[in-house]
């Protein structure tokens, strides 16, 4: 080895047995071994030599190398290991054997809400179901009656993973697994499928005091011969006296989703302002809290069931803005902030 290059490699292994954190050896590494490095500048002088001095040279400059490459990596992970341990001395001591304390836990205020709601429609003899927070397309839109480049799907731009699925936007996307799940009892036992799935929603839109990117939402459904309008008033207005145990105005307008026909929108006065308005109703006094109507013939369809021979509704409440509702929260962002002074003023009534 010439003496240049026995000289750049006793200052290397200097310069690398001085370095205690990852930042230095990464300047070090582009010193020597980056584009402009001092052992990749050697390379690049090779052209004056003759033929058999550049294969000499050349080897030794690459052994040099790939010395560098495996006593920087040696390095690197020694470093990582010494972060780890500084880290871990760094963390207070636990004591494993001391008793939790476990009056300091509080129910979050969605699943007091969601445990609630779920009370009250099993005792109606609906059935609780649980459904995936990942789903694909067709079950979230396709099977809704919502074609690719529906104007309605606008209305929830969600999140897409790389292999096509998407994180469920609504929990409507569950109705057409339900419906196949219980048509055979429908139509062999007769029994009407009514069954809830409350479930995390998610969609790509800018959060306010009433509006959320994660969410809860409870879906309903239940099919079975003359199913009308009146049985879902009488489920809707069941579930809020239940939930509030007084008196609530709400309001019924119509409403546009393409999976429901006719489709209707069910508002509730705010309970923060009592409908004067605030930012947490957007000043309107009001607040959208579970749209509902009768399941579209496409949908059943869709689900295996002859929309001629039966009918059905279907709802999709809110369920974190109910949870506002019902405990006088101002802002929903409160909700999923994680900050248990907040959270642990809530306990379980039970
Ligand atoms: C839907 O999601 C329909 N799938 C509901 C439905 C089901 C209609 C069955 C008819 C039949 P919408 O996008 O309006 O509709 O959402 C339903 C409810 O979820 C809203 O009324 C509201 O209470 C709640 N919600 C919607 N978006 C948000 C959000 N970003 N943050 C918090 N709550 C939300």
């Amino acid at each position: 080895m010439n003496a240049k290059l026995v000289e750049l490699k006793e200052q290397f292994e200097k310069e690398l047995s001085g370095v205690c954190e990852l930042a230095e050896l990464e300047n070090i590494r582009i010193a020597y071994l980056g584009k402009k490095g001092s052992i990749t500048d050697l390379l690049k002088g090779m052209k004056d030599l003759s033929p058999e001095e550049k294969k000499d040279f050349g080897q030794s400059v690459n052994i040099l190398k790939n010395e560098a490459t495996e006593k920087i990596s040696a390095k690197m992970a020694e470093l990582k290991e010494k972060e780890i341990e500084k880290v871990l001395n760094a963390m207070p001591e636990f004591d494993l054997s001391i008793p939790a304390d476990l009056s300091r836990g509080s129910y979050h205020p969605i699943t007091l809400v969601q445990r609630e709601c779920e009370r009250i429609f099993k005792s109606m003899g609906f059935n609780v179901e649980d459904y995936s927070e990942v789903v694909t397309d067709y079950e979230c839109f396709e099977a809704l009656n919502i074609p690719k480049h529906h104007p309605a799907r606008d209305m929830q731009d969600t999140y897409y993973l790389e292999n096509g699925q998407l994180l469920k936007s609504h929990t409507s996307a569950a109705q057409n697994a339900i419906y196949k799940k219980y048509k055979d009892a429908l139509f062999n036992e007769g029994r009407p499928i009514k069954a809830i799935f409350p479930g995390r929603c998610f969609r790509n839109e800018a959060t306010d005091a009433c509006h959320e990117n994660t969410f809860f939402q409870m879906e309903g459904v239940m099919v079975d011969k003359d199913i009308s309008i009146s049985n879902l008033i009488f489920f809707m207005k069941t579930m809020l006296s239940e939930v509030f145990k007084r008196d609530v105005k709400v309001r019924l307008r119509p409403g546009f989703f393409p999976f429901v026909e006719p489709g209707f929108e069910l508002d509730i006065s705010c309970a923060i302002c009592g409908g004067e308005g605030c930012p947490s109703c957007k000043h309107s006094g009001w607040l959208e809290l579970c749209p509902c109507g009768m399941i579209h013939p496409e949908v059943l369809k869709a689900g295996g069931i002859d929309p001629e021979e039966y009918t059905g509704f279907a709802f999709g409440l809110g369920l974190t803005r109910l949870a506002m509702m019902k405990y006088g929260v101002k802002d929903i962002r409160d909700l999923n902030g994680g900050n248990l002074k907040t959270l642990s003023q809530f306990t379980d009534d039970e």
